[in-house]
Formats: structure tokens, sequence, C-alpha cells
């Protein structure tokens, strides 16, 4: 089959060569796409996507951002009667207002922190009486990651009200460690990948201001099978009976001493989580995505039991203002079960340089976590454009899982 694979990041870069590895998958299409995923795939600019999988004859579109779902790319090829894996516009407002996010979980009994909304800076100083601090304020749509602050103190909560676009859900802080589980979506039955963790802050020992996620990992040993089917009880499936969701159902899950509750709904893959679980994945991709489109997923899959971890290098002055254009240097070839994903590159006459924040995600499997940690960063070791920067800690977090012998 012909898979069209619409967005150009990271994530897209590791969909597209994951079904570029699988036996059911003839070729794969992308728009707009990257120079990564141009190796591994035919790219396409386009803006009516529907017209584009029509003229390419795919069998199958997958969506990687959220955008165009909340736009309603999914109602547009249901119409047409193309299969495509993501869902309506109608399902993605669990990530494109998180009002209408916590309304729906409140309604549903789904676990989520305490919350108030407010629609003015006026109000939104008034709920904030019924909270202690730290507390949380998020704006309502969709902010690339920017939309957060945890308030430390009554001067910090006045601040965000001055800066963060009303209205806004104002909540409880929740300490824990932080999951994040995605479920692939057939409409009825739920598929669960995985579970990973992202590294959302910009510095070592998660300091500094949030990103999109400068690294991941995947490990079995991140939940057990009874936490495993505890989410799917408490906080899938509930969706899927509410909405018939089809496509990616990410839960941001804090796994608090009470039990998982969930931060933030996102309606498509995670990046970077993505990348650490493309590599981790055995069974074929196509098929199962196929499977998703026709609202008949298979029961189980197959996973590699090595962990994988990847570890995002930014452009300087990444999550703010940042440098593009800087050559990149990259090794001639990647051992055996390291991978480097694109995300914001690009091709000015035969060099690679930079041209987004988020650059590259070099994601790596080993027998254990530790492993995985050093391959990603032996390969980091070899990469090379000015102002690079990483994390030093990615997947480390992990770690006290192997120490509790
Ligand atoms: P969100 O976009 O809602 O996932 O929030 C971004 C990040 O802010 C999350 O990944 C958490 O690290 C943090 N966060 C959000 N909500 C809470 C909360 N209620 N308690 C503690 N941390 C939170
Ligand atoms: N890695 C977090 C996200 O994709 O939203």
């Amino acid at each position: 089959m012909k898979v069209l694979v619409i967005g150009g990041g990271g994530r897209e870069h590791a969909l597209a060569w994951r079904l570029h590895h699988s036996p059911s998958v003839t070729k794969v299409y992308a728009t707009p796409g990257n120079p990564g995923i141009a190796k591994i795939a035919q790219c396409e600019t386009a803006t009516d996507y529907v017209q584009l999988a029509e003229q390419l004859h795919v069998d199958l579109t997958v969506v990687g951002p959220e955008v165009p779902l909340v736009a309603g790319v999914v109602d547009q090829f249901r119409l047409r009667k193309l299969p495509i894996v993501g869902p309506t516009a109608a399902n993605a407002a669990l990530e494109g207002s998180k009002i209408h996010s916590k309304r729906f979980m409140e309604a549903h009994g789904i676990p989520t922190a305490r919350f108030h909304t407010a629609a003015t800076p006026a109000e939104a100083t008034e709920a904030l009486r019924a909270f202690r601090f730290p507390v949380v304020l998020k704006t309502d749509g969709l902010a690339a990651g920017k939309g957060v602050v945890i308030a430390q103190t009554p001067a910090e909560a006045a601040d965000a009200i001055e800066t963060l676009p009303c209205p806004l859900v104002i909540e409880e802080f929740l300490e824990g460690e932080e999951v994040s589980f995605i479920a692939l979506c057939d409409g009825h039955r739920a598929l669960a990948l995985e579970p990973s963790q992202d590294h959302k802050r910009i510095f070592d020992n998660d300091e500094g201001p949030n990103t999109g996620g400068m690294g991941a990992y995947s490990d079995s040993a991140i939940l057990t099978e009874t936490q495993r089917s505890h989410i799917l009880e408490t906080i899938v499936n509930p969706v899927i009976h509410a909405t018939g969701f089809t496509g990616f159902l990410y839960a941001g899950l804090m796994m608090t001493p009470s039990g998982p509750s969930v931060l933030e709904f996102n309606v498509r893959m995670g990046d970077p989580e993505t990348q650490p679980l493309m590599l981790r994945l055995l069974s074929d991709w196509g098929e199962t995505l196929m499977a998703a489109a026709k609202g008949a997923l298979p029961s189980s899959i197959q996973w590699s039991p090595q962990p994988a971890t990847c570890v995002v290098l930014a452009s300087a002055g990444y999550p703010g203002a940042n440098q593009t254009g800087q050559a990149i240097h990259l090794p001639e070839a990647t051992p055996d079960g390291t991978t480097i994903f694109h995300a914001g590159t690009k091709r000015q006459g035969d060099h690679l340089v930079t041209a987004g924040g988020r650059v590259l995600g070099v994601t790596a499997l080993g027998n254990t976590l530790p492993e995985s940690i050093d391959n990603a960063y032996a390969a980091v070791a070899q990469i090379r454009f000015e102002g690079m920067q990483y994390r030093r800690d990615i997947g480390k977090k992990g770690l006290k899982r192997y120490n509790t012998v």
C-alpha cells in the first residue's frame, strides 16, 4: 500500500521511517516532509491534503501534528471516503481547548486536577483564592507548549494572568512522575503503545522554560501491566465510549500517590516520544494503521524488549528566538539500532543547515536503558553545528528502576 504522512518534524520522520520498513508498505509520501524524510519518502508541498491524497492515489494517510486535526482534515477525508488515521475536529477539541478537555473529564469521571475556569483576568484573580501555591495557569487554546505557567507565588500568578491570553484554566498543582501514555484508537477499542517519558524543560534536572520536548525514552519498565490496564479502564476507554475516538489519544499523566491523573490530552503522537517508540516497534506499522483506519484494530502488536532513548539537538536560543542556517555535520553512517531523525533541517545547495528550534532527534536502542542512553549520546558526539544545545540527562530519571535490585 501507499501511505501519506502529513507533517515535517521529527515525529513525522520517525513515522515515515517505520512505514518505510513495513513489509505492507510499497511507497511513503510526506507533506511537507524534511530532508531526512526525503531519503525514504517522496516529499510534496500541498495546502489541500485531500487533493494531494487523491492525486497520489494513496491507500492511507496518517496525520502527525495537531493543527490540521483541529482544522478538520479527518472530516474532509471521511467525506471523500479516504482512509485516514486521526480524530475528527470535534474530538480534536480535547487538545484544542483545555476548558473543553477539563469539562469533558469532569463530566465523565476521568481523574484530573481540580480546576476553575476564568473568562477574564478579573475572574482569574478571583478564582486564585480557591487554590494553594504553587498553582497552575493554562491558556485555553493551542500554544505549542508555551501556554502553561506554574506560579510559585501570588506575584508570579499575577504576572501569568497578565501575559496568558484569556480564557484560562486554573488548576491544582499535582506532584509525581509524568508519563506519556499513547493509545491508538479505532472508534471502538484502544491499543496501548508502550509507555514513554518526555523531558519538557530546556536544561538538565528539569530546569528552565518549557519546550516542545528535549528528549524522550521508552522502556516497558515505566508502567506495570496492572497500571496499564487501570489507565485504559479509567482514562482511555471512557473517552472512546463517549466520543467514538479515532486516531492517537495521548494522555499526559501525573502518577500521583492516589493514582494516575490527566494533565492534558493530546490527539496525536508525541514529539519526541514517537522517535523511541518507532525504534522499538516490531509489528508492521502500515498494517496496524490501516486496521485502525478501518475500525478493526488488532488486540496486540509486537515491541522490542529493548528500551530506546531520543536526545534532541536544538539551536542556540531555543525555546526563545533561535538562530538558523547553521551548517550541520553528520556522521557518514550510524551503527545498527541508532537513527538520526530530522526535525528542523533544510537543504541549502549541497549543505544541510539548521531550520528550526529542534533540529535533530538522535535515537538509539540498547539492551538496557543505560545502554540505549550511551548509544544515543555516542552518536550525538559525532554531530556538530554552531550553537548546538542538548540535555545531558535524557533517560536518567528512568535509571532508578535499574537500581532497586
Ligand atoms: P500541559 O501542556 O497541560 O501538559 O502542561 C505542560 C507541563 O506543565 C506538563 O508537562 C507538566 O510538567 C506541567 N503541568 C501541567 N499541569 C500541571 C499540574 N496540574 N500539576 C503539575 N504540573 C503540571
Ligand atoms: N512531547 C510532548 C508533546 O508532543 O506534546
